[in-house]
């Protein structure tokens, strides 16, 4: 399967924010990764439902999905003001969801695409109940926060174990995404655990080359065995 490449805007130039993510699009981006931190559930702040209505009409001439991961407690309150702004999907980590069965029937009642994520030490049998209600696992292989941290090593394992028992429960059409440390020395092997979505920062905003070439170099790695 063709991996998806998702950049994510927090390694942007904030001061350039629309003319790198068209660049984004046009090196055919799949979807624009948008983290929102509250300097609660994470001990960062960065953007909210403003940025997101601002970006749209770039992603959605281009008919690229705008999925916002929520690094924030309480999402349940600022889901419809997400999904006003224009957010295609809509990911909530499952340590902010007491009640994850209601916020994601409440994200999918507003028609939106719903992720459900996982910090590193969260175990995968959390989301036995609700896997057949998401569209998305986002396998966090960072600890959440902060771009440019190093890629944890047992996420790989924790991707493979997903994608089996999303294989045996019959739950094949169910993305996994990883989030964080993906580099064009380890994209080959998260793919090859499971992946279907890479999401990537500074691989994509901080290399050398340009934003277009960057993804396509990204991508080339992540399908090296295919
Ligand atoms: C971390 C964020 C990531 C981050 C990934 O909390 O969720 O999306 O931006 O960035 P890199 O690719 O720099 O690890
Ligand atoms: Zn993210």
């Amino acid at each position: 399967m063709k991996v998806k490449i998702a950049p994510s805007i927090l390694s942007a130039d904030f001061t350039r924010l629309g003319e790198q993510v068209q660049q984004a699009v046009a090196g055919g981006a799949d979807y624009i990764h948008v983290d929102i931190m509250d300097g609660h559930f994470v001990p960062n702040m960065t953007i909210g439902p403003l940025v997101v209505a601002a970006l749209k009409p770039i992603t959605r001439s281009a008919g690229v999905i705008l999925e916002t991961h929520l690094m924030i407690e309480k999402p349940e309150r600022l889901i419809p003001e997400f999904a006003q702004a224009g957010a295609d999907r809509i990911t909530v980590h499952v340590e902010t969801c007491p009640h994850l069965h209601r916020t994601v029937q409440q994200i999918k009642a507003l028609g939106l695409r719903v992720g459900v994520t996982l910090n590193p030490a969260t175990p995968l049998g959390s989301l036995e109940e609700i896997l057949p209600e998401v569209d998305l696992v986002l396998i966090m292989s960072v600890n959440p926060g902060l771009g440019g941290q190093v890629y944890i090593p047992s996420s790989t394992n924790r991707i493979a174990r997903l994608r089996q028992t999303l294989r045996e429960r019959g739950l094949g059409q169910v993305e996994i995404e990883v989030d964080g440390g993906i580099s064009l020395e380890n994209a080959a092997e998260i793919t090859d655990a499971g992946a279907t979505v890479l999401v990537s920062g500074t691989a994509i905003f901080h290399s050398s080359d340009s934003i277009p070439a960057n993804i396509a170099r990204l991508r080339a790695a992540a399908d090296r065995n295919e």
